[in-house]
């Protein structure tokens, strides 16, 4: 949400969604005293090309970029009589929920976070690292069949709702490689909502489902239409870790004097490698650590140091069992943007490659206490590799939840129920929402020119480009014979500013090219 009476104008936010992001839908609009930061057109962020990560409001040191509220949704859930609510919290909160009580960043939370959740009224607290480790079951297989078939490789990871719609937007040619796997989140809600509400013996529609989560980008998640069964949200609210410390100081709950507890089971128990799902490189290793168990004969192999560290793309090359696996990792999407193009371009060849929107992975999520800085996250990280050392069990393999889970309900990984409950699919999207606008209204004209005043091409100075054009036709009096209209995205980003005449489209548009063209056009016009 924005409120431009707070902003002062210090760009941050636009730097952060251009430069780290690679997105680049903020940027400054008007002059003077109306000069404010806007999406171009003041279009709302759902509309334009925005993935949701909140890292704008992250970096904004004013609060004018907040993150819409589900607190009160919650509290009303809670206090309603008819409804069971259960929660899940994901791996990196448990590392930073502490901040807000005086714990120095990376500090174990884990114990009180529970103990808190229960005395705000949940009726069980659940851990997202089980469906971590559920994942890390469905992602290999479909990753061991995409290695013997040699096809839709690299594979590409799935636990970061930002990134998908990232993906859906700017590279809809690798959906098909994108692993069909819903993210831990997703999974919780449809196993909570399918197996649960009968153990908990509650009708679905009273089984209240929340997340509490590092990740803005897991709110637009949780409304996905795919994400749902028969009308009904698998996931009912998500609230960030901001939120659930927010809940704690209104029921004036003192930090201090909570005790220690534990998840509750079957959901809460999870391995270490379901933990470290919250940093980047983590989902990498856990999939590693299953490939080992399940490639190499009584594999006690649980580090893979090479995929962890902060560097913004690393990569890795792999041995298990006479398998050579190249992995490469990225966080921050506009590192995501230049891996790609290495893939691209044929300068890299990957079997797996994770992404992850935020820097860090989502210990730094933009749902994460402030500030949210670098030293933060990599304290953060420790917290997260700290707990896996210690857990018992470190492979997702050895869950032995997951495994009942499989055998009372799912069969196999990749069984036709998992399939249908842990399964997703990806659909090609606009960048930008929105109504073409006519400039000069021709009707019956035979030529058509639309100008991208979508956000990139926009900020490249589409509108000097427009206006060149509306010149120019009015001097040649050929607004009978073209009809000129702004329109969004063309999906052309890289090389706009660019335009569209009839069916053909052209880049790098600047007002003297389009003056030739209006020149060109009114000789093929006056020779027909
Ligand atoms: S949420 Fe992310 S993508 Fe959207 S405007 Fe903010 S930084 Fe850009
Ligand atoms: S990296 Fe994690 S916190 Fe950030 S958008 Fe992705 S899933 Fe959310
Ligand atoms: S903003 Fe995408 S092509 Fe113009």
């Amino acid at each position: 949400m924005r409120d431009s009476s707070k902003c002062i104008l210090c760009g941050d936010c636009v730097r952060m969604c251009e430069e780290v992001q690679g997105i680049g839908v903020l940027g400054f609009a008007h002059r003077g005293n109306r000069l404010a930061v806007m999406p171009a057109f003041e279009k709302k962020l759902s509309e334009v090309a925005c993935v949701n990560c909140g890292q704008c409001a992250s970096v904004c040191p004013t609060g004018a970029l907040t993150v819409k509220s589900d607190v009160e949704r919650v509290w009303k859930a809670l206090a309603d009589p008819d409804k069971k609510v259960v929660v899940q919290v994901a791996p990196a909160v448990r590392v930073a929920f502490g901040e807000a009580f005086g714990l120095p960043a990376g500090s174990i939370g884990t114990g009180e976070m529970v103990a808190a959740l229960r005395r705000l009224g949940f009726h069980r607290v659940y851990d997202t690292s089980f469906t971590a480790d559920l994942t890390v079951h469905e992602e290999f297989n479909e990753f061991l069949k995409r290695l013997e078939e040699g096809k839709k490789l690299p594979l590409f990871t799935s636990c970061c709702p930002a990134w998908i719609k990232f993906a859906e937007q700017y590279y809809p040619q690798y959906l098909k490689n994108i692993s069909t796997c819903r993210s831990p989140q997703a999974m919780f809600g449809a196993i909570a909502k399918t197996f649960l509400s009968e153990e908990l013996d509650v009708k679905r529609e009273n089984l209240y489902v929340v997340s509490i989560m590092p990740c803005t980008a897991k709110k637009f998640e949780a409304s996905r239409r795919e994400l749902s069964y028969q009308g009904i949200l698998d996931v009912d609210a998500v609230l960030t870790t901001q939120e659930l410390i927010r809940m704690v100081r209104e029921a004036n709950l003192d930090f201090s004097k909570l005790p220690a507890e534990a998840f509750d089971l079957p959901m809460g128990m999870s391995s270490g490698a379901g933990v470290i799902f919250g940093n980047t490189g983590g989902v990498s290793e856990a999939v590693l650590r299953m490939a080992a168990s399940k490639l190499e004969a009584k594999s006690q192999r649980f580090e893979f140091k090479d995929v962890r560290g902060f560097e913004g793309c690393k990569e890795a090359v792999i041995t298990i069992g006479d398998q050579e696996i190249r992995v490469g990792i990225v966080h921050g999407l506009a590192n995501a943007h230049k891996l790609l193009k290495t893939i691209e371009n044929g300068q890299r060849k990957y079997h797996m490659v994770e992404v992850m929107a935020c820097q860090g992975g989502c210990v730094g999520g933009g749902g994460q206490p402030l500030p949210n800085d670098s030293g933060r996250r990599e304290a953060r990280a420790k917290g997260l590799y700290q707990i896996d050392i210690q857990r018992e069990i470190r492979c997702s393999n050895d869950n032995p939840f997951v495994e009942r889970l499989y055998s009372q309900h799912l069969g196999y990984p990749g069984s036709p129920k998992a399939e249908e409950l842990l399964h997703t699919h990806y659909t090609p999207r606009r960048r930008v929402d929105g109504e073409e606008v006519a400039l000069v209204h021709a009707k019956e004209a035979k030529t058509k020119i639309r100008v991208c005043v979508g956000t990139s091409c926009f900020l490249k100075g589409s509108y000097d480009v427009l206006k060149a054009l509306q010149d120019a036709i009015a001097d040649k009096n050929l607004s009978d014979q073209i009809d000129l209209g702004a329109t969004f995205c063309l999906e052309k980003c890289d090389n706009g500013p660019s335009i569209q005449v009839n069916d053909k489209s052209f880049s790098k548009m600047t007002p003297d090219k389009a003056r030739e063209l209006v020149a060109s056009l009114e000789h093929s016009i006056k020779n027909k």
